[in-house]
């Protein structure tokens, strides 16, 4: 438990050891589930809850500052790493009312079975006075669930905007003290979370324009009193503008594929195009999400399993479709040994990308130089299309 402002604490707990979320999203740094208590001088208020699993240690925060009662507990998202010790503060804490938007309180009371006269709903823009501090909720949708709610503490200037602008690190910092590591946590985050709702988060951060902001105070990973760094960061990711790298996501089994990526990606190294390889026998998904967010072409390399892709690469063009980058250009190279569809089947995996699919290299057997004169030949076609307007040198 620790002060961020006056009688503004942060009671969230840190999870060292997590190192997946959903079963599937890497976090090779753990996470915190951040909570905040608000005293005002009439009520209090809790921003959010634990996870489950944390339950606890937030019950023992809370105990530390020494209040007697909770009024309010404002659910800003219905997930269960914010939402899920709920039922337990509410037991403690019986004379609290759950603050949350119509479309909040539905979602929970499906996921958490909380009753309903439980609930206090707010409208966009809503205040509510806990004395001499005033909360004012700001609906933020599809960040990245549709039901979302940020809360602004109109006197101490903070916005908690739940996982917006969060990232997965579990630190001891309470603030931001070392901006290129969360800045790479960060963006990892918004890669593997936010990424697919682009267009409603780049309208949220238009949205909280409006607001004066001293210091956002996110769902996970630490507090930021200098709140331009990660709005900054947030307008370079979902800006239209890419970059002029190549993302090369590859898997290969009898050294064809891996022979055609070599000399590919020399090929493209030498037009003065940066090049991200991943060789997805032992990848972290999160580093290739990360590579997504900026890169102005992905190109998947795959030797033929059966009549498809290596199911490997089928997972990254899932994955890919999935996460929906800006990513602008997108091609197959890839080996053969008697035929197959991989060309079409990865095509059909990735249709949610907005891409142009740049001519695929496919080789029978092991490359010849007929084959790396056409991977040269694709370099330069993803150079050209490199120079076009919107992409960054
Ligand atoms: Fe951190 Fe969407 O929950």
């Amino acid at each position: 438990m620790r002060q961020i402002k006056p009688n503004v604490y942060s009671v969230g707990t840190i999870d060292w050891d997590r190192r997946l979320f959903d079963e599937l999203i890497p976090l090779p740094d753990g996470t915190s589930y951040n909570a905040y208590l608000i005293k005002g001088g009439e009520k209090t208020a809790l921003l959010d809850t634990v996870d489950p699993t944390q339950t606890m240690l937030l019950i023992d925060n809370i105990i530390k500052i020494g209040v007697d009662k909770i009024d309010y507990v404002v659910a800003h998202h219905a997930e269960q790493d914010h939402s899920g010790s709920i039922a337990d503060i509410l037991a403690l804490y019986p004379q609290a009312k759950v603050v949350t938007n119509p479309k909040c309180k539905g979602m929970l009371i499906d996921l958490l079975h909380i009753e309903e006269e439980k609930f206090i709903t707010v409208e966009d823009g809503e205040t509510l006075s806990l004395g001499d501090k005033t909360l004012r909720f700001v609906y933020i949708p599809w960040v990245h669930w549709p039901e979302t709610l940020g809360t602004y503490l109109q006197e101490d200037k903070i916005f908690f905007p739940c996982d917006f602008f969060g990232s997965h690190l579990a630190t001891s910092s309470l603030f931001v003290d070392d901006e290129p590591t969360v800045y790479e946590a960060a963006k990892r985050y918004y890669a593997e979370i936010m990424m697919p709702f682009r267009t409603a988060i780049g309208k949220n951060l238009e949205k909280i324009k409006a607001l004066d902001i001293d210091m956002i105070a996110p769902s996970h990973g630490p507090v930021y009193n200098r709140p331009e760094f990660i709005i900054n960061a947030y307008k370079e990711w979902v800006s239209n503008n890419v970059k002029n790298e190549v993302v090369l996501a590859f898997i290969s089994m009898h050294e064809s594929t891996k022979k055609m990526v070599e000399y590919f990606v020399n090929a493209l190294i030498e037009r003065g195009i940066t090049v991200k390889q991943f060789n997805l026998a032992a990848v972290d998904i999160g580093k290739l999400a990360i590579a997504l967010v900026d890169a102005a072409t992905i190109v998947l390399g795959s030797p033929t399993v059966l009549t498809g892709a290596h199911p490997q690469v089928a997972y990254a063009a899932i994955l890919a479709d999935a996460l929906r980058p800006k990513t602008k250009f997108a091609s197959i190279i890839g080996s053969y040994g008697w035929g197959g569809k991989m060309i079409e089947q990865i095509t059909g995996l990735i249709s949610n990308l907005k891409v142009e699919l740049l001519e695929p290299v496919m080789v029978k057997g092991c490359p010849k130089n007929d084959d790396f004169a056409a991977l040269e030949r694709l370099a330069d076609e993803i150079l050209a299309k490199h120079k076009e307007p919107g992409i960054e040198g």
